[in-house]
């Protein structure tokens, strides 16, 4: 029952956000200019002159702040002017009941992720001939993706999962892999890369956008919690 309420919650949450997009748009572009001209640490601080540019809220007020299907929070350069030039992000990954992240790589950082709830799997390849790393993060226990290479995780269970996520670049940015293959490559080659598989208009059409960052995951799982899908 605990879990039917918890899901319906966020269900409203989620509706209330249906038009989050995973894509960080830069906040204040006029301040991110100030900082990067600023000469000193201290002229920076001129810029960042009230005790609230230091303070960045992960929680309800994010656009991606849901678990039905779940999303990302990123602190960096464009949500939070104060990380520009520090070389870090930090986000919190927000994963519902049998949601998932889709296989992506991050262009520019290496990417640290520690579990704080929940039960999650993640999926890593680093590169072509390289193996498959599997790890099961439960809260404590952390795994690192290298820079660039391809990963994914999802939860299986039925209550939500939380994971702490660090990279080395305060615009790390992020590459979903599906998404490559139906949003412009020309069709007719994508096809003969992949067996004729990927990218037809019928791929396109059912291809999961960006959204928040999160996906649901498999339908066994959401017929086992006893969860509906929602759009995101
Ligand atoms: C986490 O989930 C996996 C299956 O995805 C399961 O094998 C494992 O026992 C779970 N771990 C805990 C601590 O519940």
């Amino acid at each position: 029952m605990y879990q039917r309420i918890a899901v319906t919650a966020g269900l409203l949450v989620s509706t209330f956000t249906q038009h989050a997009v995973a894509v960080d748009k830069t906040r204040d572009p006029d301040m991110v200019a100030n900082l990067v001209t600023a000469a000193t640490q201290l002229d920076r601080l001129s810029v960042l002159c009230s005790d609230k540019d230091w303070l960045f809220d992960f929680t309800v007020q994010q656009p991606n702040y849901n678990f039905a299907p779940g999303g990302v929070i990123n602190m960096n350069a464009a949500t939070f002017p104060a990380a520009k030039g520090n070389g870090m992000t930090l986000a919190m990954l927000n994963l519902g009941p049998c949601s998932m992240l889709p296989p992506h790589y991050h262009p520019r950082a290496s990417n640290y992720v520690v579990a704080i709830k929940g039960n999650t799997t993640t999926y890593m390849f680093e590169e072509n001939g390289a193996r498959l790393v599997t790890e099961i993060l439960t809260p404590g226990k952390a795994t690192i993706f290298p820079a660039a290479s391809m990963h994914m995780m999802v939860n299986n269970g039925c209550d939500d999962a939380q994971l702490v996520s660090a990279l080395n670049a305060d615009d790390a940015g992020t590459q979903n892999v599906g998404n490559v293959f139906t949003n412009g490559f020309p069709s007719e080659l994508v096809d003969a890369a992949f067996g004729q598989s990927m990218a037809g208009a019928a791929a396109a059409a059912k291809m999961i956008p960006v959204g928040t960052g999160s996906n649901w995951g498999t339908a066994e799982c959401m017929k086992r919690c006893g969860v509906t899908p929602t759009t995101s």
